[in-house]
């Protein structure tokens, strides 16, 4: 590569960016000790098993492995390159990089057949569009969105397009353009006949609303109907630039406003994304026609703390509500839930009834988690009859002595109270007999919903005892240099028993030879292997001392050299074993005194 960043550039960089400042634009962190403790963006959970070092500029995360420098977390975090990752941190701290445009290197990073998937996208995205708003073609589909409320502005905002009714209009487009037909074949936009291989598109006649990754990329379609054809929306399929999983509709423009109130709003479908944002709600989000996943949730921690629930108004859109903020509570978020009313979505609601009614009597209106609980438990039950009457209020209960405020548990037993005329201190009892009742449960299970927050132990404590050593041994040498080569002398050409260990120590040579200080974050970026460095950055989060005393140097060098002859004896006792099977009675001997030796020697 022509342009690369200087190498003194990237120094530079490393030395003035603050690696606590730039995680704290995504995780709330809080300092514990040394080191700071937040929720980890890169998977769901909901005690923080997230660390950051601002002494040693690193990251770890205990839960699930994940660790690097400030380089590595935004590449992880944004899904961009090294490169990329740079030129943001530089601007961050006003570096000038003296790198030129034509070498932004993102072109460069990803692959041809990547490049050429978005170029695709890109271009029909901009020819569907113009389709529907400038040609006689696309009238009636405009003519069908205007009718649906849809206005100008959003059909701008959102880039819709209209796709032709034809079969191979996409083909021949992208073909003239010189983009092969197997590769747009695997980027979704059109599909192999298997009877002669030919290509037809897979988009005709449809509304189309280009999906659009965190960068403002176009890597998907989803094509709506405007007659009676299933599916009412069709979608690209998987291909190795969308994954539905991980995409939320609307998420690279809704970003800004959701950091800005730290709330995003959920909603079912995008059309309903799109209503509300006419409506002036411009937080809004939607899966792409899936369940809510992890991914998901990770990528809406990088900017909320708090998730408001819109979802269709019947039953389906119910239930799908409770699962997902189910598991948005247990990621730790506030929810809330937006309620409307006659089994109508947003996009209707808003159609009927107007905007500012929608974004005060439904979104400012929301209900607690609790108070959408109190509905959900309701759904299907007669209260007039006394059996249903009794099952939910216990029900209610249940929920309310998961509450861990008191005020809160009062709040809400007053209302059961008031509603069904009952004595507020009976109701408190049975609360109370609840609660233990469910405690009992939960000290049986291994698990317990309402874990303290407390920082997880590391594994390592399950591990045999060469193996921490070995890692202990590491630790040491990663913060000082004298260490390292002492280890290495007196391993007298020894190496370590874990392999990964044994390929971070030659790595950790190789870094030393180049630098006379140590250096963690430096350390990180020369690793070149992902795992040995979230391997790296764990082992950088122990606590040990600050200097490696001569004995507890040598405890832990005869840990490792003792399990090389445990290792050694076992092998010669399956010798020995089959020596005795055969009778050869002196080779037997012979074993037997080299096994005595090597125990005494342990
Ligand atoms: N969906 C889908 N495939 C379908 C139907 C729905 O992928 N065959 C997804 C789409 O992402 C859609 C969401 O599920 O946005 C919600 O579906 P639905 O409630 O049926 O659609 P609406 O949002 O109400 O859309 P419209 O108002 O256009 O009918
Ligand atoms: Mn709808």
């Amino acid at each position: 590569m022509a342009n690369r960043i200087a190498e003194e550039k990237i120094e530079q960089i490393r030395q003035t960016v603050d690696i606590v400042e730039v995680i704290g634009d995504f995780v709330q962190l809080k300092k514990q000790g040394r080191n700071y403790f937040g929720l980890c963006p890169f998977h769901g959970e909901n005690s923080p098993s997230f660390s950051v070092s601002p002494d040693k500029q690193i990251f770890h995360c205990f839960g699930c492995g994940a660790g690097g420098n400030v380089f590595t977390f935004l590449m992880e975090l944004e899904g961009i390159s090294f490169q990329e990752a740079a030129i943001k941190l530089a601007s961050k701290v006003n570096i000038d990089l003296d790198i030129q445009f034509a070498s932004m290197p993102n072109e460069k990073k990803i692959s041809k057949e990547l490049q050429a998937f978005h170029d695709a996208h890109e271009l029909l995205r901009k020819f569907y569009h113009h389709l529907l708003v400038n040609t006689n073609e696309g009238q009636h589909a405009l003519e069908y969105l205007l009718g649906r409320g849809f206005t100008k502005e959003s059909i701008q905002k959102f880039q819709i397009g209209y796709s032709l009714n034809s079969w191979d209009f996409v083909y021949k487009f992208l073909t003239k353009r010189d983009f092969s037909p197997e590769w747009m074949e695997k980027a979704g936009l059109i599909i192999k006949r298997e009877k002669d291989g030919t290509y037809f598109d897979r988009f005709r006649d449809r509304i189309m609303f280009p999906i659009f990754d965190r960068q403002g990329n176009t890597i998907a379609f989803s094509g709506r109907t405007m007659g009676d054809d299933t599916p009412k929306y069709l979608n690209s399929p998987e291909t190795a630039i969308f994954n539905k999983s991980k995409i939320l509709y609307n998420y690279h423009q809704a970003k800004p406003t959701i950091k800005k109130l730290q709330t995003a709003v959920l909603f079912e479908g995008f059309a309903d994304v799109i209503a509300a944002d006419r409506a002036g709600v411009e937080n809004g989000i939607a899966t792409m026609g899936t369940a809510l996943t992890d991914e998901h949730i990770a990528l809406l921690r990088q900017s909320a703390g708090s998730v408001t629930i819109c979802y269709d108004s019947d039953n389906a859109g119910i239930e799908a509500a409770f699962r997902a903020g189910n598991h948005l509570l247990e990621a730790g978020f506030q929810i809330k839930v937006a309620v409307m009313p006659d089994g109508l979505d947003p996009d209707e609601y808003i159609k009927q009834h107007g905007s500012e009614r929608f974004r005060n009597e439904v979104i400012g209106a929301s209900l607690t988690w609790m108070a959408f609980k109190f509905l959900y438990f309701r759904r299907g039950k007669n209260l007039q009859n006394e059996g249903d009457r009794l099952s939910y209020i216990e029900q209610i209960i249940k929920e309310i002595s998961k509450l861990t405020k008191a005020v809160e548990r009062d709040h809400y037993l007053r209302q059961l109270a008031g509603e069904f005329s009952l004595s507020l201190d009976a109701l408190r009892d049975q609360q109370k007999q609840i609660y233990f009742a469910e405690k009992r449960k939960d000290n049986r299970n291994v698990h317990s919903n309402n874990k303290p927050i407390i920082i997880p132990k590391q594994s390592v404590d399950l591990k045999p005892a060469f193996h921490t050593a070995e890692r202990c041994l590491i630790a040491h040498m990663l913060k000082s240099r004298d260490v390292a080569y002492k280890v290495q002398d007196s391993l007298q050409g020894s190496t370590f028993n874990v392999d990964e260990h044994q390929a971070i120590m030659t790595y950790l040579l190789g870094f030393y030879e180049e630098h006379l200080q140590p250096d963690s974050s430096a350390f990180l970026s020369y690793i070149q292997d992902d795992n040995l460095r979230r391997m790296v950055a764990n082992i950088e989060m122990m606590s040990i001392n600050d200097e490696l005393s001569d004995q507890e140097l040598s405890d832990y060098l005869k840990q490792v050299l003792n399990h090389k002859k445990l290792l050694k004896i076992k092998e010669k006792e399956a010798e020995l074993k089959e020596a005795e099977r055969q009778s050869d009675f002196s080779k037997a001997a012979a074993i037997g005194i080299e096994i005595y030796q090597l125990r005494k020697s342990l």
